[in-house]
């Protein structure tokens, strides 16, 4: 099983970050336990399952995007923060998570408090918020292709790209938004998910716009 030590191998993070990763651990096993944040069935994998999961687009945005500065991220329907607070608590510092379930916030609430992370919640469903710039959306398990480009290419500034976990429905889903959305896709195996799929779009244009 993939535990903290792998987690450290895999990612390089301080001893400091890795103990920050051990508190959220323990705060999802005490909340879990009373309300449902992740697939019972990966409870039993969170640093290989979630944690590394969501780690694993960092290094890949960073080679992707070589020489730009700060980032501000968007993650549509984070859950318990994935991935969007895993990539917090790597130390990206303008992370905003796009949550509608009050349960599911307090338990965020409760490890930013605790981690010190640097994370912002908006309560609210995605396309509810007033929308501002950012230069990445993120989303993991939360909608079809479709619908996250719908949702989330309001929020992207010039330049901006969407970078989503997917699973191995990821190219089926493409091929149906082709008709309405011209972009670049690049897309990059899963390191946790057999058959999943990490797509990075940029160059996002509504087909038919200006
Ligand atoms: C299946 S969970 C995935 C959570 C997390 N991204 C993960 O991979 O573990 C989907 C989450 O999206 C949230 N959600 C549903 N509709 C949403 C919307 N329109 N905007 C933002 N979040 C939404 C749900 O409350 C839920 O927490």
């Amino acid at each position: 099983m993939f535990g903290p030590e792998d987690f450290l191998e895999a990612t390089n993070v301080s001893r400091e970050t890795l103990d920050k990763f051990k508190r959220y651990a323990e705060l999802l096993a005490e909340w879990q336990a009373k309300i449902n944040l992740i697939g019972p069935a990966t409870a039993g994998d969170v640093w290989g399952r979630h944690f590394f999961d969501s780690a694993q687009l960092l290094p890949l945005v960073l080679k992707s995007t070589p020489g730009r500065g700060p980032r501000t991220w968007l993650d549509m329907g984070s859950g318990a923060g994935f991935p969007g607070l895993v990539l917090s608590l790597l130390g990206e510092n303008s992370v905003f998570l796009a949550e509608p379930s009050a349960k599911k916030c307090a338990f965020l609430r409760q490890v930013i408090r605790e981690t010190g992370a640097r994370a912002k919640i908006l309560q609210a469903k995605v396309k509810d918020i007033e929308t501002f710039p950012v230069d990445i959306v993120t989303s993991r398990a939360l909608a079809p292709i479709a619908d996250l480009l719908e949702w989330g290419a309001p929020y992207l500034r010039e330049g901006g790209e969407f970078w989503l976990l997917k699973g191995s429905s990821a190219e089926e889903e493409l091929t149906l938004v082709k008709k309405n959305w011209n972009m670049t896709t690049e897309i990059f195996p899963s390191k946790t998910d057999n058959g999943g799929k990490i797509l990075r779009f940029s160059n996002i244009r509504m087909a038919g716009a200006a």
